[in-house]
Parts: C-alpha cells; structure tokens; sequence
C-alpha cells in the first residue's frame, strides 16, 4: 500500500535555549542569533527549500522560577529567558516565502481576544491564509502574576476560560463579517454593506465585546487551531476545537492510547476522526553512517546542561526537581500546573514504574539518531501508531532542519512519507488536500456564521 504522507513541522522559539538546554554554547547554533531578522528569513526559506509545512513558534509568557525556588538557574542557563514575541516575525518571514505556514503560541491570559482577533486577521490577510494559532493557557505561575494573578487559575478552570476566549474569537471571525459584505464599489462610493456587518455582542463570565470585527474577512478567517495539552481536559478541549494537537509522547504506544482516545471524543462532539491531525515532536541527529550519526550525539549529549533540563521540566509540571528524590513514581505527582506529559509517560509504559528522573530525561529520549534510512524506519513506526506528522525540535539551529533536509527528507519522499511539492491554496488547504480554506461546518465556529454565509456556503468535507 503507498504511505501517506507525512506532515512537518519545524519546532522553534524566538529566545536562546529552547528544550535541548545547555546547546547553546554548542559552535555550529546560531541560537544567540534569535534578535537578528536574518537569521529567522534564512531559515524560512531552507525549511521552504525541505517542503516543511510550517514553521512553528513556542512561546511563554512568565518565566522557569520553581527549581531550586527562583529565578536564577532559569537566568544563568537562558531557560527559555530572555525570549521575543513569535507573531511580530511572521509578515517578514512571510515575504521571504511562498508556501511555508506560521504556527505561534497565543495564550489566552496574553491578550484580550477582541484585540488578539484582530492581529491574527491582520496576520491571515499578509500572508495570504498562512497562519496558525497554538492555543495555551499558560501553566506557568508566574505567568499569571504578570497579568495580576496573585494564586495560579486551577488547571481545569483555565480550559473553562479558552472556551469562552474561542467563543468570542469565533464570533469575531466568523459571525462578524457576511461573506459578500465587501462590495468596494467605486462608481457608488460604497465600501461594504451595512447590512452584512453585524456586532457580536458577547457578554460572558470573564468578557463583554460589542464588536463589530474591526478586520475584515481573511483568507482563513479562523487560523489553523494547533493545541497541545493532553490532559483529561485537554484531550476535550483539543477535540472540540483543534485541527493539529502536539504530543510529546515517550513512545508509539502512548501516542496510539492518546491520540484514539482524542480521535473518539472528537466524534462524540459532532467533529470526525480524521478532522485532527496529530504531530508527536521528536528531534534528530543524522549521520552518513550510524557510528557517525553516534558521534554527533555523543558531542551533543556532552553539551546538554541537566541543570538548564531540571529547570524546564520543574517549570513543566510546577515541582522543584532539586528538592525531590528522582526515584520517587510519578504517579504520586500533585500538581496544577501540567498533567498531560506525566499521563503520556504512565501510558508508555503500563507495565512499569516511571520516576522523576525519568521524566526529566523525557527530552532525550525522543530524540531519532540514526542514518536517513534508519530515520524514515522510524518514523514509518510512529505514523504506524497514528500519527500525521511531526514537530521537529532543534537540538542545534538552523543545522537540525539543513541535515534533515538535506539527508533525510530525500529518502522520505521517495517513500512516499513527505510530499515533493506544496499544495496550491492556503495552510488549511494545504495541510488537508480537498479541504477548502475556510473551517468545515462540523466545526463549532462554523456555528456563529450568519445564516446567510451559511446558506451560500461551499466549504468543503
Ligand atoms: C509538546 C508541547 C508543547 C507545548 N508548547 C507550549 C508553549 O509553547 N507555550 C505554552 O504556554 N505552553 C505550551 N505547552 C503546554 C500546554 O499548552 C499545556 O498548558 C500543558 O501541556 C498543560 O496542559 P495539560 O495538563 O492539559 O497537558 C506545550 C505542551 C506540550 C506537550
């Protein structure tokens, strides 16, 4: 039978140290470059070059302060801090491209979604229906303390609020503008209809916007919706409203329980199956040989700082790594900070007893290191447990995506397992051939479309 093939993702942050703490100081990254255009319009265009589908931005907007009870490791190691905001990148990387889509994280703590609705309309008209939106509800603290937060918005709640955020961005999106309300009638001096722009007069627990939608009607209307929590109510929430979901899975298996699970509550909330994609994120290290792919990891792990990796993951999951025994099973974990990475590790290993130390080793253990044969046999593994694509780390930057572009994507694609050219039309179209560009109606923003837009509607399956 042919592959299918695969989706890519590049997996980046406009900061230092990303995940693979410690490589900054590695000679060949050119992470300490992140405050130079250039270095972000390169790599643009190389991933373009490689058919990536996007380049994806993290982003937090507190700091790593739980190890060793504050800042200062976070400080010394560049954890994520100092760090820049993704979305203003996008129209330049957009300029330099044609094809390549922009995925940046947005919490809903960050920005009022009146005014965040409106950047991302703005985004979608000037990269022509190339931008996607991680939706985050920041589990950091100290994240909230930067919004006036004193106590940290409990773990479930903070989904609750998403909610109401997408309620009001579909609204705007969606609702705001009828199709056809543009009429840019010269010869009669009339701009659009007032007739088919219409407020959306949301009034709920935590927002009140009149509106109208201060943009008009992009590409997408609604960005491609990324998510990535995995959660009890996570998995619920990336149902009801993701089209890509971000595992860090430790194995195919714990892939395979999550991403059937999320696939059956996505049916169960009128959406279908195959309506998300899922993207595990996984980095690698090729080699013209295996020994020599061998080396080069052993040079990288040499670089790794475990002190910059404590303070990451004890940001993760809200607990000081410093002040516990790493022996200790994960499943005595209490926390409101993150509970989908500590559920993926349980269900990638049933059988056995997963510990603190483990997961702290989490980051290194999805790493592929391999010749490009032995990287495509890989990932046929992880499709072979249901996943669509991948989000791929960097462990050195932009020399992870060159050598995978240059050694491997050739033997992914003539397997079949990585597309040679770019589908025409926006990301949503390009991401899902035979999709339209606009949300299908399953989705629940199709379900503030006026009726009118509804009823001339030709969205696609
Ligand atoms: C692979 C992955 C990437 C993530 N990227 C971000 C990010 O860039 N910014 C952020 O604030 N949270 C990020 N998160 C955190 C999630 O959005 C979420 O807050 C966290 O996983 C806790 O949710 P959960 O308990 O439902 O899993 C990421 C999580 C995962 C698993």
């Amino acid at each position: 039978m042919a592959n299918k093939p695969l989706l890519f993702n590049a997996f980046t942050m406009n900061c230092v140290s990303f995940i693979n703490h410690g490589l900054w100081r590695h000679p060949e990254t050119r992470q300490t470059d992140y405050t130079d255009l250039d270095t972000w319009v390169e790599l643009a265009r190389m991933l373009e070059r490689g058919r990536f589908d996007t380049l994806f931005f993290a982003d937090v907007i507190g700091t790593y302060d739980v190890y060793r009870g504050g800042l200062d490791t976070a400080i010394r190691e560049a954890t994520q801090f100092p760090n820049n905001d993704p979305s203003v990148l996008i129209p330049a990387l957009a300029h330099a491209t044609e094809h390549l889509g922009f995925a940046f994280t947005g919490s809903v703590l960050q920005e009022h979604p009146f005014t965040f609705a409106r950047k991302v309309s703005t985004l979608d008209h000037l990269t022509k229906g190339r931008v996607a939106w991680n939706i985050v509800t920041s589990f950091q603290s100290s994240a909230g303390r930067n919004f006036g937060f004193e106590e940290q918005v409990p773990h479930d709640e903070r989904y609750v609020w998403a909610d109401e955020y997408m309620e009001v961005v579909y609204k705007l999106w969606e609702g705001s503008w009828e199709d056809g309300a543009i009429l840019c009638d010269k010869e009669n001096g009339v701009y659009a209809d007032p007739a088919r722009v219409h407020p959306v007069n949301h009034a709920g627990v935590r927002y009140r916007v009149a509106g109208p939608h201060l943009s008009e009607p992009s590409p997408l209307r609604t960005p491609v919706l990324f998510q990535a929590g995995s959660s009890e109510a996570g998995r619920s929430f990336a149902a009801r409203h993701a089209e890509g979901t971000f595992i860090l899975a430790p194995n195919p298996l714990a892939a395979r329980t999550n991403i059937e699970d999320v696939r059956a509550r996505a049916v169960a909330a009128g959406r279908r199956a195959d309506d998300i994609a899922f993207f595990q994120g996984l980095s690698f290290v090729v080699g013209s040989t295996e020994e020599e792919a061998r080396r080069k990891n052993d040079e990288i792990d040499d670089h790794l700082s475990v002190e910059g990796l404590m303070t990451h993951m004890s940001g993760n999951i809200g607990v000081d790594l410093s002040a516990i025994d790493p022996h200790k099973p994960l499943s005595e974990l209490r926390t409101e900070v993150a509970h989908g990475a500590v559920r993926g590790m349980i269900e990638g290993a049933p059988d056995q007893t997963q510990t603190f130390a483990d997961l702290a080793r989490l980051v290194t253990t999805t790493r592929v290191v391999g010749t490009p044969e032995q990287i495509a046999d890989g990932l046929e593994t992880w499709a072979a447990a249901g996943v669509d694509g991948f989000n791929i780390t960097y462990v050195i930057t932009p020399g992870t995506f060159e050598d995978f572009i240059d050694h491997a994507v050739p033997v992914l694609q003539e397997r079949g397992l990585m597309r040679r050219e770019y589908e025409p039309g926006t990301l949503r179209e390009k991401l899902r051939p035979g999709a339209g560009p606009r949300l299908p109606r399953r989705h629940p923003a199709a379900s503030y479309r006026h009726p009118r837009t509804q009823n001339r509607e030709t969205f696609s399956v």
